[in-house]
């Protein structure tokens, strides 16, 4: 963990921008629904509107972003592109959303992008009350563990016509993070179909922050049939090569338990999950928390130390290089 006053600014801001291969996979992907109206929540310097002009998407282009400078950068490159119907506005998303979701005529046909991973902590008290709000008008529970990124999906797939598609890099903690719970759940009870494409590896340089491509199709009504989640694992980008259709549509879903829970249960394979729902339902396994107590261990961040007991110490000699420390801010009372 750090403190925000020593964050970058371009973290401060969750300003990691996609790579134009990925970003013309997932514009590739949108364009088979011929949209008639694509909604960019957080544009950057607008590499998904070259991905669009890639993909030959046709049709209206509204997109945000926050930073000034950048949405100028964004603009200049639609006009380069010679995309003219895009609109991009110099503003807050989760502020405009909020009114667009009472405002029935402000819907899109594609949601592109990558939303801000930027911690709730970090945001300004405006924001953080933007975001809590989106969560509330979608029926989601709220807790100040999330992150930015996740009001963004919530707010974007909210602003889907039925039958509408959101193709987005998100993080990779979607798939098991706690605080993300109540948007997995959400998207599993609103989605036709949902596909997270998981690479093996880091995609983006200077972030230790795992991405994943998220693929989902609403619902056309609410009664219909969802399919659930599909996880497709890659090695390497020559899956961008495929059509985007067949890669959405490849993996089998599954829906129940994995689509309630974390969604660590879609990795494994069907056999492992039968087994282990046979496990539990025998009532030969026990959850850990019946045996054992479950506590969180000490958590620094502080990357290039580690923690030994004062034994430790002691027997090698290290005193020269230990520093004292203590596990929780309420062990120093008084400190600021
Ligand atoms: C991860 S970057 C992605 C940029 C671009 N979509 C891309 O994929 O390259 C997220 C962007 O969101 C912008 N942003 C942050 N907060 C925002 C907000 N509240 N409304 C609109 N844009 C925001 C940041 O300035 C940053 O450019």
């Amino acid at each position: 963990m750090n403190f925000k006053k020593f964050e970058s600014a371009e973290k401060l801001r969750g300003g990691y921008y996609t790579p134009a291969d990925l970003a013309t996979f997932l514009a590739r992907w949108v364009s088979k629904i011929s949209p008639n109206r694509t909604l960019e929540p957080s544009c950057g310097d607008g590499i998904f509107f070259e991905a669009i002009n890639n993909s030959k998407l046709s049709g209206e282009i509204v997109g945000f972003e926050l930073d000034e400078a950048e949405a100028q950068k964004s603009q200049e490159r639609a006009q380069t592109l010679g995309l003219s119907r895009v609109n991009i506005r110099a503003s807050d998303f989760l502020g405009w959303a909020l009114e667009a979701m009472d405002d029935k005529t402000e819907r899109f046909d594609a949601v592109i992008g990558n939303p801000p991973f930027i911690r709730y902590q970090y945001l300004p008290a405006l924001f953080q009350d933007r975001a809590q709000a989106i969560f509330d008008r979608v029926g989601c529970k709220f807790t100040k563990h999330t992150n930015a990124w996740v009001s963004f999906v919530l707010a974007s797939f909210e602003l889907l016509r039925p039958g509408g598609r959101l193709a987005m890099v998100v993080p990779s903690e979607i798939i098991h993070v706690m605080h993300a719970q109540s948007l997995r759940s959400y998207l599993g009870a609103n989605a036709r179909r949902l596909i997270v494409v998981d690479p093996e590896e880091l995609w983006f340089d200077g972030t230790l922050q795992g991405a994943v491509l998220l693929l989902v199709e609403k619902k056309k009504k609410a009664t219909d049939y969802a399919e659930g989640l599909g996880i497709y694992p890659v090695r390497g980008r020559d899956f961008l090569q495929f059509d985007p259709e067949d890669v959405f549509n490849t993996p089998q879903s599954i829906n129940g338990k994995t689509v309630e829970g974390k969604w660590t249960r879609a990795l494994l394979a069907p056999a492992t999950r039968e087994l282990l729902d046979e496990l539990i339902a025998t009532n030969l396994a026990r959850r850990f928390d019946e045996v054992a107590d479950v506590d969180v261990g000490i958590v620094t961040g502080a990357n290039k130390f580690f923690l030994v007991e004062d034994e430790t110490v002691q027997r090698f000699g290290l005193q020269k290089w230990a520093y004292p420390m203590f596990g929780r801010s309420e062990h120093c009372p008084g400190i600021i």
